[in-house]
Formats: structure tokens, C-alpha cells, sequence
């Protein structure tokens, strides 16, 4: 049923296209990680183009791929990105690994984007368990108005939703995801467009609201984040390193500055010259 509804209701992505390879797949994930689709978007397609394969980016200097991050927030995931494709052509010749076990040992994949590598670049049928996939099983399966924490029984339960048929299934796990994006979503869900909204223990419960604590959300305003980003936006826009003097204008606050410079360069975002100056490591 799920699955019938994505077939006329899913968006059309770029990285769900046929012919998309999973190192494609693999980038878009890492990209999506906390970050809207529109954002990524536009950067996947020029990281896709430009790092085809996974020694192409292996290839590429930090700087390259920090700069080539742009603004999608979290850029450690830039680094480890690159750490992945260098591991991917030492442990695997290349090519990205077909198993969960594999996927799962390559830097910054977790068990989440794992699944989704197999089962969207591979075709292997995984349960696949992300923010909206949780938030569906929670109201479909345990009558529960919103997800909280992630569970060890996560994986179990969406799997035991799955069709038997391999095909299905991989479309059924695309297919929670977007429905978890478009129709289940957080606060008021679209009950009105849902294909299980007849099956849903949440709705024959009578939709009772949430009962646990309410959901954190992320300030970003004038938090470390910020600043960090500030500061990145600096180096990248600059071809030369850049002096200490120059950094300050990204922030005023030089206790929180100072303490965002050093984070970035512990990071490995950021390296200083000999000279005292800052720039994105080489
Ligand atoms: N399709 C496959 N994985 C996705 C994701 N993480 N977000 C949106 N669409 C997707």
C-alpha cells in the first residue's frame, strides 16, 4: 500500500534516478544527513560530476572538498566523506562495498546511510531507519504520537512491515522515508493523503497527543555552529591564507571565536601557517 502511494507520490530526486551508482548514492546520504533536499540538490550535482568515483575525491585535498561543501552545515562530514573514498580504495579496489558489515567499518557511515547504500545503490532489500521512518512505525505500528529516542528494535520492526519480494521491499523502504517526509510528519500529519491511515494504530487510538517531553528544536543563531560557519565562510573565500585580524571580522566575540578557531583546527577544518596565518588544510 505504501508502496503504490510512493509510486505516484515521490518526489523525483536526482539521486533516485535510474542509473545513479551507489557512490552517488553514498554521497547524497552523507549530504542529507540533517540537511534539507533543496540544499543538496545543487551541491550533489556538482560533487557528482566533479569526483565521479570514489579515487577522484580520494584525490582531492581537503581544501577541495570544504570549499566544494559550500554551505551544507556540518562540513566534518566534507572530511570524512573523503576519508571514506580513500578507504574505499585501499579495502575495496574502488568500488564501494556491496555488504552492511563493509559499509558500516567505512568512515562516517553509520548504521542508517549503510542501509540505505545497500539497498538503494545495491538493490538488496534492507530496512533502512531514518528521523521519519521512526515517527511513521511509531504512529502506524505503536499508536504513538512521535518517535522519541532511536531504539534497538527500530530495524526489527520496520523489517517485519517489509514485503517478502525483494523489489518491493527496497521500494517500500524509499517509500516509508517519503512518507514519513510528505504526508506522517512531525506536529500536524496530512492524515487526509495517507494510503494506512485506515490501518494506523495512532488514528484508531483516537491520535492522542504526545506524552513525553516536547521536541528540542535546534537553535543556530549565535551558537558555535555559526561561528564556525562564519569563520569557514572567510577561509573559503579566500585564495590566500588569512591573518588573525581578518578572522576576527567573522564574529565579534573573541572569547567564543577563539574557542570556535581552536575547534575548527582540532577538527582538521582549518590549518595555520608557520606565519601565524589560518587557511583550509592542504
Ligand atoms: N531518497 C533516498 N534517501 C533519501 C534521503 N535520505 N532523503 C530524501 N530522499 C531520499
Amino acid at each position: 500500500m505504501i508502496v503504490d502511494w510512493y509510486a505516484t507520490a515521490a518526489r523525483d530526486l536526482p539521486w533516485r534516478r535510474p542509473g545513479v551508482d551507489a557512490w552517488a548514492v553514498l554521497v547524497s546520504e552523507v549530504m542529507l544527513q540533517q540537511t534539507p533536499v533543496a540544499r543538496v540538490e545543487p551541491v550533489w550535482r556538482d560533487w557528482t560530476v566533479r569526483w565521479p568515483a570514489p579515487a577522484d575525491l580520494a584525490a582531492a585535498t581537503p581544501a577541495d572538498v570544504i570549499r566544494a561543501w559550500g554551505k551544507l552545515g556540518y562540513p566534518r562530514r566534507a572530511l570524512r566523506l573523503r576519508e571514506a573514498a580513500a578507504a574505499i580504495v585501499e579495502r575495496h579496489g574502488g568500488v564501494v562495498p556491496r555488504g552492511v558489515p563493509e559499509l558500516e567499518a567505512l568512515p562516517g557511515v553509520g548504521t542508517y546511510t549503510a542501509r540505505a547504500v545497500a539497498c538503494f545503490g545495491y538493490g538488496s532489500p534492507q530496512p533502512v531507519v531514518d528521523t521519519n521512518v521512526r515517527r511513521v512505525v511509531a504512529r502506524l505500528v505503536h499508536g504513538r504520537a512521535e518517535a522519541g529516542n532511536a531504539r534497538s528494535a527500530d530495524l526489527a520492526d520496520i523489517g517485519a512491515l517489509a514485503p517478502a519480494d525483494a523489489g518491493r521491499a527496497v521500494r517500500f523502504s524509499v517509500a516509508t522515508m517519503e512518507l514519513g517526509a510528505l504526508v506522517c510528519v512531525a506536529g500536524t500529519p496530512r492524515c487526509a493523503a495517507c494510503p494506512v491511515r485506515n490501518e494506523c494504530a495512532w488514528r484508531l487510538a483516537g491520535c492522542p497527543p504526545h506524552a513525553g517531553p516536547p521536541r528540542r528544536v535546534q537553535k543556530f543563531s549565535g551558537t558555535d555552529r555559526q561561528v564556525r560557519g562564519r569563520l569557514l565562510d572567510v577561509l573559503r573565500s579566500a585564495r590566500h591564507p588569512v591573518t588573525a585580524e581578518e578572522l576576527d571580522t567573522a564574529w565579534t566575540d573573541p572569547v567564543q571565536r577563539a574557542r570556535c578557531v581552536d575547534s575548527l583546527l582540532t577538527d582538521g577544518l582549518v590549518e595555520q601557517t608557520p606565519d601565524g596565518c589560518f587557511r583550509l588544510p592542504h
